[in-house]
């Protein structure tokens, strides 16, 4: 028989949502009090701009339009990659790597074989990490490379996403394979993808040892040519609109790579962006990243209807047109969402 939580948990889907909020008007609410798993603990070390930043910036960036894209008709600044620059200093990744160490066991997902080893949620965790990803100095240095105000992604779990990359081959491996002088495996572990968050900064954890071979990032240009970029060492970064040029990432065949991803979005709401959850959801806590997303979602799109009320008309022949293109995009912002919570429902509703 079924209880009648059971039966009103399942009439719940096929009722009009004005029911639902009859209900809820009627429930006496709580709010829900963090899930331990993502609460945060302080850090031994405070995060200090003037000591853990290194904010001289890269030598050299590449642009959409020296790629062979069109950034005006894509809608997005003419920004591709930065070539590797030091971004921190020696001292804040040894902190940034302890603080990996003390949450390990809390934030380490395997999801083999796209993502053998990932840690997810360390800017909900250690002080130190969200207050080096929200320090307005390294915001300004990212944003003037970029040539548009970026800020990191309103989504904690976007910051700050660790890669663990073990050598591929052991030592006497690698040996054999010199000696016999076979090619070196050119196969991604991560195939040729474009991302769904705008721009991403990626920096190295380990130092790479003398000799080493493999682990670059491998960038393609409209033509097909490829560019790599290699970490010198750790405490260098890039910064890449990984939503535009397609990118592939390579083995580090003798050594063992350590790298942390945070992913950033134009602060303008006029951009368009389009995070999805296609990935996250398979090394992530389901529920408190779908929250997270849906509560980004709706403030990105506050944003998008607050510009179109505020700037209305306009006193321009064109302000109908932008009111239109503004709605169509609002409206696809909408559709999107909707996918993105559709294409995971089935993972979401799993027991
Ligand atoms: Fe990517």
């Amino acid at each position: 028989m079924t209880s009648r939580l059971t039966s009103s948990l399942l009439n719940r889907t096929r009722r009009p949502l004005s029911a639902l909020a009859l209900d809820s008007a009627q429930a006496q609410f709580q709010l829900p009090a963090m899930p331990a798993s993502l609460s945060m603990r302080p850090s031994k070390q405070r995060f200090d701009p003037s000591q853990h930043l290194t904010l001289d910036g890269p030598k050299s960036i590449h642009t959409l339009s020296a790629f062979g894209m069109d950034s005006k008709a894509l809608n997005v600044p003419d920004f591709g990659a930065t070539e590797p620059f030091r971004l921190f200093p020696k001292e804040t990744v040894s902190i940034i790597n302890s603080e990996l160490e003390k949450y390990a066991m809390e934030t380490t997902y395997r999801s083999p074989p796209f993502a053998p080893c990932v840690m997810r949620g360390l800017a909900h965790k250690s002080d130190f990490i969200r207050d080096l990803w929200e320090a307005p100095q390294l915001q300004s240095l990212l944003s003037s490379i970029v040539g548009i105000p970026i800020e990191p992604h309103p989504m904690a779990f976007e910051r700050a996403h660790i890669n663990v990359q073990e050598q591929k081959y052991s030592d006497s491996e690698m040996a054999q394979v010199l000696e016999r002088q076979e090619a070196v495996d050119e196969q991604p572990v991560f195939g040729w993808h474009t991302d769904s968050q705008p721009f991403v900064c990626i920096t190295m954890l380990s130092d790479p040892p003398e000799g080493a071979i493999g682990g670059e990032t491998h960038v393609q240009k409209s033509n097909g040519e490829v560019v790599k970029l290699q970490f010198p060492a750790a405490g260098y970064s890039y910064l890449l609109q990984g939503s535009v040029i397609p990118h592939a990432a390579m083995p580090a065949l003798n050594y063992k790579r350590v790298t942390m991803i945070t992913s950033f979005v134009p602060s303008n709401p006029l951009f368009s962006e389009q995070t999805d959850l296609d990935l996250a959801i398979k090394y992530s806590p389901k529920k408190e990243l779908t929250d997270e997303f849906v509560k980004y979602r709706c403030d990105y799109m506050s944003k998008r209807l607050k510009l179109l009320k505020r700037e209305g008309l306009g006193s321009t022949s064109d302000g109908v047109e932008f009111c239109e293109k503004l709605l169509d995009e609002i409206m696809s912002d909408l559709k999107h969402t909707k996918d993105s919570l559709s294409r995971v429902k089935d993972v979401l509703t799993k027991p």
